[in-house]
């Protein structure tokens, strides 16, 4: 059971974090060229105190089950403070050029590379207007950063809403006996995560980029027990029935339709009956339809094809459509976590 020094500690560290981002957040926009006013109709945005207030619930809703012994508190610093200084560093250098392709609307960069064409179209392009695409060393160094900058440091407390439904799902059973498997894992943030939750755990990290996939590697380790895979979600490398627990943040809208059906009906068919499939991504318009000026939003500042397809979308009816049945749902910020069982074959 944690102590009163733990929360302490998870309360001090949180408020840091987000202070940092914050810190970040505005650092950036000071850097960037203004857009033009948008020529669509823009929903209601949610003020800051709201933002703010709905994110600090949510880090009491994960205190709450830490207390209840679902889960261990976050490590204070899961990686090494200089190599995140570096990071911080090369993303405010490499800002420019991210604001540059914004103006100019230049989002396909990585499919003019040759040695990329062994990958999918929709997968070779400048998603967030980020240099490199998902294909470049540099684009890997500086993803965390980016991705914490635009949450205001509530990324990782977002994708940790999994370890609930996985710590539930685990129970008292062996967890050594278990595998998990994420998809789209790009630096690995979620798997270490779990791995620190839930030691006992086989854990495999599979994406599509090797820059990613390599500095997941060299941040959080290779073991017996956790390994790092190049593959892609709509066609898994795994047998049927072989995993008992899928996990995906952040992969989901960054999916076309079709592509996100094959990865549903993979995620399916490599899943045990009984199994679990959690998967987290933005909110859908549905859910927060009085914040609805960030969906319309988010996809014109930063390239996201299909975004606005997701958030729209219904994915009970998806993963049902393949045998997986919703179980629950938890509107965690700015985000929506799912989790979805394996029906009995
Ligand atoms: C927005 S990032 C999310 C990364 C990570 N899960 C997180 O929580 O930040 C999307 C990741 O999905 C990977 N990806 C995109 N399409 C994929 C596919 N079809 N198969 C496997 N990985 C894919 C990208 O390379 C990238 O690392």
């Amino acid at each position: 059971m944690p102590t009163m020094l733990d929360r302490v500690a998870y309360a001090a560290g949180q408020t840091a974090r987000v202070g940092w981002f914050l810190a970040h957040y505005a650092a950036g926009r000071r850097q960037l060229k203004p857009m033009p006013r948008p020529d669509f109709p823009v929903g209601p945005f949610p003020d800051r105190q709201t933002l703010l207030r709905d994110m600090r619930q949510l880090f009491t809703r994960e205190w709450d089950d830490i207390a209840a012994g679902l889960f261990p508190p976050p490590p204070v610093l899961d990686q090494d403070p200089i190599a995140w200084l570096r990071r911080s560093a090369l993303y405010f250098r490499d800002l420019p050029k991210v604001d540059e392709r914004r103006h100019a609307r230049t989002n396909d960069e990585p499919n003019h590379d040759p040695a990329h064409a062994h990958l999918p179209r929709y997968y070779r392009q400048n998603f967030h207007y980020q240099s490199g695409g998902w294909l470049t060393e540099e684009s890997a160094a500086v993803y965390d950063v980016q991705v914490e900058t635009l949450f205001t440091g509530a990324a990782d407390v977002m994708r940790r809403r999994a370890l609930k439904p996985i710590a539930l799902f685990l129970g008292n059973q062996d967890q050594r006996q278990a595998r998990l498997l994420d998809i789209g894992t790009g630096t690995g943030r979620l798997p270490g995560f779990i791995r620190h939750a839930f030691p006992g755990l086989h854990v495999t990290g599979l994406d599509l980029s090797r820059p990613y996939l390599d500095h997941a590697r060299r941040t959080m380790g290779t073991s017996r027990r956790l390994k790092w895979i190049e593959g892609a979600a709509e066609a898994l490398p795994f047998a049927d029935a072989s995993i008992d627990l899928i996990t995906a943040s952040f992969l989901f809208h960054e999916l076309p339709p079709k592509v996100r059906r094959a990865a549903v009906a993979e995620m399916a068919r490599v899943l045990k009956p009984g199994g679990r499939a959690i998967v987290i991504d933005s909110a859908l318009e549905s859910d927060r339809p009085e914040w609805k000026g960030l969906f319309d939003l988010f996809p014109y500042y930063f390239h996201e094809p299909y975004f606005t397809d997701w958030v729209t979308s219904d994915p009970d009816a998806l993963f049902s459509a393949h045998g997986l049945t919703a179980r629950t749902t938890e509107i965690a910020f700015l985000s929506r976590v799912m989790e979805f069982e394996r029906r009995p074959l």
